[in-house]
């Protein structure tokens, strides 16, 4: 039996909270949410993500529809691979914290492509899931710093990948912004509210093996 540290050390824990979720809830968990797991580009946001328990298993789970779906097909495998990965968010106060949860995910997404593939990705295809991986998992504080988190919104279409950033604090404004007579006109096909973010900077249409040369 594998034991799991869920906690790290007493001060950490007096601190900032910290006390991991152990493999067994995770999954129990993500079960709630089943379908959205296994589906590649469906969005997760952990903001409180540790070290990554959840971002890891939410991963595993959409990488393995990637497999059965597409590995007999290098392009369509890495693009899905990519848009999988592009997909989950994370933000954690602690800098330690981040950058294991990213090691994990690289390292998650590496051993699926060797094992599906049965070659390793190359240089670039491994720069270009770092640089997601660095757009997506933040260190920042998800309760009092917001306006400094920006997010990324990755839309894949065809194999060209649309990247605009969003203003976290904005899209967490969703609520007090409704009430205003500006965005109270726009409304859903039921007739009820609905906001649309504008973002911040938009990037021009990248064919997906070109994004990890962008700022
Ligand atoms: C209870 S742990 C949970 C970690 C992870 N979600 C898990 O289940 O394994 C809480 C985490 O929240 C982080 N944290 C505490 N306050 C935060 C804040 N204001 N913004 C972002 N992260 C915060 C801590 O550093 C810690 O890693």
């Amino acid at each position: 039996m594998i034991l799991e540290k869920q906690i790290k050390s007493s001060d950490r824990v007096k601190n900032h909270g910290e006390v991991l979720t152990a493999r067994r809830e995770v999954e129990t968990m993500l079960d709630l949410v089943k379908n959205e797991s296994e589906r590649i580009d469906s969005r997760f946001l952990e903001p409180a993500c540790g070290d990554g328990n959840f971002l890891v298993a939410i991963l595993e789970r959409k990488l393995k529809t990637v497999t059965t779906r597409y590995k007999s097909k290098k392009i369509d495998f890495e693009v899905n691979l990519l848009s999988a990965l592009s997909s989950i968010y994370g933000i954690d106060l602690l800098e330690d914290n981040v950058e294991i949860a990213i090691n994990r995910m690289f390292e998650i997404a590496f051993t699926c492509y060797k094992d599906a593939l049965k070659v390793k990705p190359d240089e670039e295809f491994q720069q270009v899931m770092k640089f997601i991986l660095t757009k997506n998992i933040l260190q920042g504080d998800s309760l009092n710093g917001i306006d400094k988190i920006t997010f990324t919104q990755w839309t894949l279409i065809g194999y060209q990948f649309k990247r605009e950033e969003y203003s976290f604090s904005q899209i967490n404004q969703e609520a007090e912004i409704l009430n205003t007579p500006l965005f109270a006109s726009l409304s859903n096909e039921k007739g009820e509210d609905v906001f649309i973010p504008q973002p911040i900077k938009e990037y021009p249409l990248t064919y997906y093996k070109n994004i990890g040369g962008q700022e």
